[in-house]
């Protein structure tokens, strides 16, 4: 997809300071990451206007029975998205489901189909929470099992903090896509991240790409700062 592994997530619901920004980074970063604060303001064309040539990752999160997911799916392949992602929670049935009417969609419009992502275990849950959703095991554990379940059920990667990488690169193989948020260059502060990583680290850990939000949009100089993170992994 692109060289450089940064997708800058742009966490705001301000049409023109999204754009505005995306237009600054515009080959500095590999792409962005749109979620669904975004999303839910300005819809599609919001999407489009902001994303313009840069790859996109549509970070929604889908969960929902198989064939609303589907559905879902067939209106995000339009819009060009590189990765977008669903809970793994969500299920085998769903997964494929997903996979499956993404491949058509895509290959009905003749547009490209998206990196579909599972989430995992939201890092926001702790080993406290799960019990109380019915997870039985711990959050590490359980983070691997969903993880190769969404490989099993044809997902191309899976999202996981910088700490997951090492053992799901292990278990789900070089082809597996990881991407990675909780990321932190050296010398900048953590923001509410619990558990982060050097961008230069988590590469070195296994992962394929980077989520990086108020380290580059929360500078003076966005594009210096992502610039900066670039070539520190170059
Ligand atoms: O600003 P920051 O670099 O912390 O932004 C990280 C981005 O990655 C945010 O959009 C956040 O929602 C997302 N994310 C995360 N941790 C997860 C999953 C997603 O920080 N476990």
């Amino acid at each position: 997809m692109t060289a450089n592994p940064i997708f800058c997530a742009l966490d705001t619901s301000d049409v023109e300071a999204a754009a505005k920004l995306a237009g600054a980074l515009h080959g500095t970063v590999g792409g962005i990451k749109l979620g669904l604060e975004f999303f839910l303001a300005h819809g599609p064309d919001g999407v489009r206007r902001v994303a313009g040539a840069l790859p996109l990752f549509l970070d929604l999160k889908l969960h929902d029975i198989p064939n609303t997911v589907a559905g879902a799916m067939r209106s995000i392949v339009p819009l060009g998205a590189a990765m977008t992602t669903l809970h793994a929670s969500g299920g085998p049935a769903m997964m494929k489901a997903a996979a499956d009417a993404a491949s058509e969609a895509a290959a009905k419009s003749g547009g490209r189909r998206p990196m579909l992502l599972g989430v995992t275990i939201l890092t926001s849950l702790d080993d406290e929470a799960l019990p109380r959703i019915g997870f039985a095991d711990k959050s590490a554990g359980a983070v691997q099992r969903l993880a190769a379940l969404a490989q099993e059920s044809g997902l191309d990667g899976a999202v996981c903090s910088p700490h997951e990488v090492a053992a799901l690169r292990a278990l789900c193989g070089p082809g597996f896509k990881l991407v990675v948020p909780g990321i932190r260059p050296a010398g900048s502060g953590a923001d509410d991240q619990k558990r982060v990583m050097t961008p230069k680290q988590a590469m070195a850990a296994g992962a394929d790409y980077l989520v990086i939000g108020r380290p580059i949009t929360g500078a003076a100089d966005p594009a210096h700062a992502a610039r900066l993170i670039a070539e520190e992994l170059a």
